[in-house]
């Protein structure tokens, strides 16, 4: 069995002072549940305070939202993974949009930045998702299955079996256009089939979560699409009471 999996990233908002105020009103707000998954992706600045403000909250987990591919060296501005292991993350997003299409991030480094998670003991969550001339030149499936394939490249079956996969169709990210639940499920299941080829029956067990204007009013029908196990969410993660609304789907 999948557990379902929510992840709020909430990119390059809530520093340190705005982070410790969610944390305090979202876990005033939700109570521990072994059924689930809660992961919360702060900005690099942020994360030892999230860290810190959780520490009687072992049910929440932390990561963060990019890592260099080296572990340490001449990369100003950067941050390791061993750094952010030290920190107190236990994941990490690669090749998010963003990292994509606004920093050039290409599908060799997320192989690098993947493997580099993994020395680490972090788990990454491989993002993948096609641009919207992509999807209607009928491109969706070889571009995310392009982006999965070059992701895993440098990962054992062992490591790719305990990492997970979020599609996020560039589109839907930020929008307020998400994908249908059928749409979702048509990817989801393509990710699972090319997990399978890879890894065998252990692709059964890898969360694939959806991303892409995911709301409080529409997390369930999506959440309850075959083969999505689970959100990340940028904007509704914003707000600690829609986080909460959210985890509760
Ligand atoms: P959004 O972002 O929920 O604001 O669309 C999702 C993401 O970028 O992970």
């Amino acid at each position: 069995m999948r557990q379902p999996v929510f992840a709020a990233n909430w990119k390059m908002n809530h520093g340190p002072s705005a982070a410790r105020a969610f944390v305090a009103q979202f876990t005033a707000r939700w109570s521990p549940r072994a059924d689930r998954t809660v992961i919360l992706f702060p900005p690099a600045l942020s994360v030892t305070t999230v860290v810190a403000a959780l520490s009687s909250r072992s049910d929440i987990g932390v990561g963060v939202q990019n890592i260099w591919t080296e572990d340490k060296g001449a990369f100003t501005g950067e941050s390791s993974a061993p750094m952010a292991r030290d920190a107190g993350a236990r994941f990490v997003l690669v090749g998010h949009s963003e990292r994509r299409h606004v920093f050039g991030e290409t599908d060799a480094q997320t192989a690098l930045k993947c493997a580099a998670a993994a020395r680490s003991e972090l788990t990454p969550i491989l993002c993948v998702g096609e641009l919207l001339a992509q999807r209607e030149g009928g491109e969706t499936e070889p571009v995310v299955l392009r982006q999965l394939d070059a992701g895993l490249g440098e990962l054992s079956s062992q490591e790719i079996a305990s990492m997970a996969i979020a599609y996020e169709p560039v589109w839907a990210i930020g929008t307020g256009k998400n994908a249908t639940p059928d749409d979702a499920s048509a990817v989801h299941a393509e990710i699972r089939r090319a997990l399978h080829e890879r890894v065998g029956d252990a692709a059964t067990t890898i969360p694939i979560l959806y991303g892409g204007s995911v709301n409080p009013t529409n997390a369930s029908s999506l959440l309850a699409a075959d083969d999505v196990d689970g959100l990340l969410v940028g904007g509704a993660s914003l707000s600690p009471d829609d986080w909460a609304r959210i985890c509760g789907t």
